[in-house]
């Protein structure tokens, strides 16, 4: 099968592998339909790159058809499913507490991490990705979401990472109606987290270096604001001085405008894999300009919400303010499954409340999707979500 594969800092390229086969009982393949680039994968595309090896298959925002099942899958060839980006068994300890990203059975313990994910390095287990013809699904019982016929792929991708993600940094972030929320950074996971700030009835600002991103967070009802020196103290003043009572770090370890941490970012690259994987071990790598910005404007008492992934372990953190303005801190990868019975009505709504069909700005063969990569990440076209179809129409 064709699919698209890691071969280096910035480097990904279209190849031929072998088609997945089924290897334990509960296994799905799955052809792939549509499949997303996600924010995550530009972090394995510049800075995880000590954690990878050439040759990975990387994507998890897929879905498709079944086409090849296990003896004791519970799914059947023909149906159409969703599959979450978190591997996890169901039946463990976290798993029945909902918390299927820190699942006990797939936990990579080798790199003390969480759940495996699907193509995400060798922090999470080295599982191919979904951005090929085929995906072979493990726990295909537990995780994939069966979808109907009607509606087309783009109403039901999302449901494979950003827009739970966006929903659990919403319900992380505890706002409702007449509740004040700022959403820092506007791509994907953030326009969705925006939007569901806004259908929850809170009042959402936003803010983004980029003026497409901006104006289609506008259009959905979202106050906007471009990164400047004085963008917290103007959204203080639009709430008596206080702050939100949320901020959304919808950006992660990728911020513009953290001048000190670009260098780690830049050596991480640079080294040989060993003294890099030992530089994110150790050291504090992340760009946390969006970070500390949030433990700036939130108001006192109130709450962060993180859905930006950060991976340094020892980034300075404002402990004086994040303990003096008593800020709770929630985060995490999103534990895609537990939202999907309050996300499926909305996606099936015909009103398409979310809307998400309004996102894709791209949707290309997977053939292109090295170019698609390096337009996404440096937001060249007014590109916001790529989508890659590895079916030759
Ligand atoms: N927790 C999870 O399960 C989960 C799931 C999906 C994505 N993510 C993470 O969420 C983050 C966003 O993902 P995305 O797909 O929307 O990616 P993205 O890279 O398109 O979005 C990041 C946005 O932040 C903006 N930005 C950069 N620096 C900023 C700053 N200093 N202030 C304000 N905005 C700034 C960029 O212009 C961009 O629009 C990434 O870190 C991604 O890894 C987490
Ligand atoms: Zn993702
Ligand atoms: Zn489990």
């Amino acid at each position: 099968m064709r699919a698209l594969t890691w071969q280096g800092k910035r480097n990904v390229s279209v190849e031929t592998v072998p088609d997945p086969t089924i290897l334990e009982a509960d296994d799905a393949i799955i052809e792939v339909t549509s499949t997303a680039i996600c924010g995550s994968d530009l972090h394995l595309y510049e800075v995880l790159t000590p954690f990878m090896d050439a040759g990975d298959i990387i994507g998890h925002e897929t879905m498709g058809r079944v086409v090849e099942v296990g003896p004791e899958s519970r799914l059947t060839p023909g149906e159409r499913v969703v599959i979450p980006f978190p591997i996890s068994c169901g039946r463990c300890w976290m798993c029945s507490r909902g918390l299927t990203t820190q699942c006990e059975t797939t936990q990579v313990r080798e790199h003390g991490t969480g759940a495996a994910l699907f193509g995400y390095s060798r922090l999470y287990g080295s599982v191919p990705g979904g951005q090929a013809e085929y995906l072979r699904v493990p726990y295909s019982s537990v995780g994939p979401i069966r979808v109907g016929e009607e509606l087309p792929d783009h109403r039901y991708l999302f449901l494979s990472d950003i827009l739970p993600t966006a929903w659990q940094a919403v319900r992380y972030a505890d706002v409702g109606p007449g509740d004040r929320l700022t959403v820092y950074g506007l791509g994907p996971v953030g326009q969705f987290a925006a939007r569901i700030g806004l259908h929850l009835g809170a009042e959402v600002t936003a803010v983004d270096p980029v003026p497409e991103r901006r104006a289609l967070a506008a259009r959905y009802g979202a106050r906007v604001f471009d990164v400047q020196d004085d963008v917290n103290d103007e959204i203080r003043d639009a709430t008596e001085g206080r702050g939100p009572d949320a901020v959304i770090d919808a950006v992660g370890m990728e911020a513009h405008g953290s001048p000190a941490a670009h260098f780690a970012h830049q050596a991480l690259g640079l080294l040989p894999d060993a003294l890099g994987r030992k530089l994110l071990e150790t050291g504090g790598v992340d760009r946390l300009a969006a970070l500390h910005a949030a433990v700036d404007l939130v108001r006192r008492g109130g709450t962060i919400s993180l859905s930006g992934v950060y991976g340094g372990q020892a980034d300075p953190m404002p402990m004086l303010s994040l303990f003096d303005k008593q800020i709770q801190l929630r985060m995490g990868q999103c534990n895609v499954t537990s939202w999907t019975e309050e996300l499926l009505p909305l996606v099936e709504d015909p009103a398409d409340p979310l809307g998400t069909e309004d996102l894709v700005t791209h949707r290309v063969p997977l053939e292109q999707a090295p170019e698609a990569y390096d337009m996404f990440q440096k937001k060249l076209d007014g590109c916001i979500k790529v989508v890659l179809d590895p079916v030759a129409p």
